[in-house]
């Protein structure tokens, strides 16, 4: 009775030692560096999609040549981007020139950064997959910025939006700061909020919806980032999952 017990054991943890691995697999965690090369200091956020647990950081101070790495699930989804020109106001409320989250704190706490912003999102798979990274100017720019796959193996490209949008920045599109100066640059959609510039109506479709004057000025500035929303697909970069990634504001 005994051996045909332990039998039975043996057979089934091999049947069962693969979905074993997978559980398991979510366990590790992925570290993303945020490595600040500005000559100015940004206050990175982050945010968890789809009504997944918040890191463990929701927001920071990144002062000029720091760097700070945080922990992030091996299976994720989110984003972050930077902050910029921010203070405490008269009443105490942490608020940002660009990038702001609005909750009054470095801490984001679920919130996302008020447009214009360069976005840097990820979706990690975990054990065995693959993850996509992508900077998405969809919603303006603030920040240059670039996603460094650490894993090194072959397809884990780096992404880059190294030039600063805001020098090139046309005057309806412009987010100005206190002292006039451009702190950030709005899409078209964003500032115009017109169907081509949308891809809404009858612009909602790929074939639809081309580049226009103005998301040209993005991808002219950022080639391999998102101008638009239905910007052709390059923009998404993949690696095979497992390794740590590096975010750098001002490449
Ligand atoms: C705002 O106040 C907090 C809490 O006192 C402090 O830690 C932070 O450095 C201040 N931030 C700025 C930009 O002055
Ligand atoms: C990654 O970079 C290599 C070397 O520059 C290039 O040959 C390859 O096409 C790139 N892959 C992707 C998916 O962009
Ligand atoms: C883009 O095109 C629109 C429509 O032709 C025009 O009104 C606008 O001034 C142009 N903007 C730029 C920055 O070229």
């Amino acid at each position: 009775m005994e051996v045909v017990g332990s039998l039975f054991l043996l057979t089934l943890s091999t049947l069962l030692l693969p979905d074993i691995n997978l559980i398991h697999a979510g366990a590790y965690s992925v570290s993303v560096t945020f490595k600040n090369n500005c000559p100015y200091t940004i206050w990175p956020g982050t945010l968890s999609g789809g009504g997944t647990p918040q890191l463990s950081s929701t927001g920071f101070e990144l002062a000029s040549k720091a760097s700070n790495s945080i922990d992030v699930p091996s299976t994720w989804s989110g984003r972050f981007w930077g902050r910029t020109k921010c203070s405490n106001d008269t009443n105490g409320k942490f608020i940002c020139g660009s990038g702001d989250c609005a909750s009054g704190q470095i801490s984001c706490n679920g919130a996302g950064g008020i447009p214009p912003v360069s976005l840097v999102e990820f979706t990690l798979s975990g054990f065995g997959g693959n993850d996509f990274y992508d900077v998405s100017l969809v919603d303006g720019f603030n920040v240059p910025v670039s996603i460094t796959p650490q894993k090194g193996s072959k397809g884990c490209n780096i992404t880059s939006c190294p030039n600063d949008v805001n020098k090139v920045c046309p005057q309806d599109l412009a987010l100005k700061g206190s002292d006039g100066s451009v702190i950030g640059c709005k899409s078209a959609c964003l500032a115009l909020n017109q169907p081509q510039y949308c891809c809404t109506g009858a612009f909602n479709a790929p074939d639809k919806c081309p580049p226009t004057n103005y998301s040209k000025i993005f991808k002219d500035q950022c080639p391999q980032a998102y101008s638009y929303a239905f910007d052709d697909k390059t923009s998404t970069f993949t690696c095979s999952s497992g390794g740590n990634y590096l975010v750098t504001f001002c490449p």
